[in-house]
Order: structure tokens, then C-alpha cells, then sequence
């Protein structure tokens, strides 16, 4: 057990799928696993441990924002053994090219991140995603019916944005998306010697104002889960 985390020791698998939504880990791991447990509830932010093709997977929520995936992916990596940590979310798409439904496999995240930014001060570190599982995603989506984009993303601290000048030059600058927790997982990678990837679908749409529809929000997700599976254990 940790302060966040319920699960005994051994109940976490070293490959981890992280929703932002603990309820879309619930959705994922009832889908997606068999012999699922339920291995948190701590703070309502559900983890679940089961087999995905003979494979042990725990799909673990990680809450919104940098902050919040910081504390779970620190005690998935320091006290559960966690080696291989893909981020499965929604993003706000930022170019006229890339729609919603469509799937964004971040390359790189940018960000003006409040946990970094402490330890890098003036220094620009670039969090990118492993080359291995990177690799591995673009080629298990390419038999998905889904558009898949390969790029940067933009890891915001703030949903409801007062600073339209950084979309501007995010969106200036070739970004496919925003969202607000993938640069924070690519540096605890990093610092951790671990595997991290963010493989997002798009929900909305900055320029265009587009959404997906929360009826539909659940099976458009479908693709992302499998492209995650299948990259981590390619
Ligand atoms: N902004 C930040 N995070 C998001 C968005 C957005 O527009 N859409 C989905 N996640």
C-alpha cells in the first residue's frame, strides 16, 4: 500500500494503462481484461489488475492534470515495480487536419508544466515518448479504422485557458493537441528508466468548436485501449 494507492504488493502488473477517468478504467478493464481485480478504490480512483492476451495488465485511473498523474505514476514506478506506463485519454485537437474520433500518438509533449518547472528552472527538457512503444502504436493502429496522427502535444496545466496566446503559438507551431498530463509522465519515464506513452483520442476541437458526444464518447475509445495493448506487448 501506498498513500494513494491500495494495492498489496505484486498486485500491480508492470505494465500499466492510465486513464484519466477512474470510471473509464473500470470501462476499460471490464472490456478489455479478463480476470479483472479491482486493486484500488483509494480516493475513488479505481485500478483494476487482469490478462489481456496472457499478459498482466493493471489499468489504473490517474485523475486530471500533471499534478495528479504525478502521484500515482511515482508510486506505480517507486513502490509497484511499474516499467511500461501508457497513457490512454482524450485531447483537444489544434490543427484544421487532425478531427475528432481521429487519434493523436504523442511523439512529444510541450509544456509550461508546474511539476517541472521546479527542477528544470530556465532549462527547456523535451519529455519524449519511448521509441520502442512509439514505434510499436503507429503500427497497431494502422489496422484500426480510426485516423492516426503522430506528433507533438501540448500538456496544459488549465482546461478553462486565460492565456489564448499559448494555444496560438501551440497551434502556430505544428502541435496536434492539447490535453494536461502526458509531459508529466514523459519526464517521470525518463527519471525513472521507464517506458511512457500517450495515445489520446480526440474529443473536441479547439478551432472548429466540434465535440464528440458523450454517448459516443465510450466506444470511440475502443481503438485507443487495443493500440495501447498491442504496443506495450509487441
Ligand atoms: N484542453 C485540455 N485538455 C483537454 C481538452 C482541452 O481542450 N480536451 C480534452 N482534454
Amino acid at each position: 500500500m501506498t498513500i494513494h494507492i491500495g494495492a498489496k504488493a505484486g498486485e500491480i502488473a508492470e505494465t500499466v494503462l492510465l486513464p484519466g477517468d477512474p470510471y473509464r478504467a473500470k470501462w476499460a478493464a471490464e472490456n478489455f481484461l479478463t480476470d479483472v481485480q479491482q486493486v484500488n478504490n483509494v480516493r475513488g480512483m479505481l485500478g483494476f489488475t487482469g490478462t489481456w492476451k496472457r499478459n498482466r495488465v493493471t489499468i489504473q485511473g490517474s485523475g486530471m492534470g500533471m499534478p495528479s498523474l504525478s502521484i500515482y505514476v511515482n508510486e506505480l514506478i517507486r513502490d509497484y515495480g511499474a516499467k511500461t506506463l501508457i497513457r490512454i485519454g482524450s485531447c483537444g485537437a489544434m490543427q484544421e487536419s487532425v478531427a475528432v474520433r481521429d487519434i493523436v500518438i504523442a511523439m512529444t509533449a510541450s509544456t509550461l508544466s508546474t511539476p517541472s518547472r521546479g527542477i528544470f528552472r530556465e532549462l527547456n527538457f523535451a519529455p519524449s515518448a519511448d521509441w520502442s512503444l512509439l514505434n510499436a502504436a503507429v503500427k497497431a493502429a494502422s489496422s484500426k479504422d480510426a485516423k492516426t496522427h503522430v506528433g507533438g502535444i501540448y500538456s496544459s496545466d488549465v482546461f478553462y485557458d486565460e492565456r489564448p496566446d499559448l494555444n496560438e503559438q501551440m497551434v502556430r507551431h505544428g502541435i496536434l493537441g492539447v490535453e494536461m498530463e502526458a509531459a508529466e509522465l514523459y519526464i517521470l519515464a525518463a527519471r525513472h528508466k521507464c517506458r511512457a506513452l500517450a495515445v489520446l483520442t480526440v474529443s473536441d476541437h479547439l478551432l472548429t468548436g466540434d465535440a464528440l458526444p458523450s454517448s459516443e464518447r465510450e466506444t470511440s475509445f475502443g481503438d485507443m485501449v487495443e493500440i495501447a495493448l498491442e504496443s506495450a506487448f509487441s
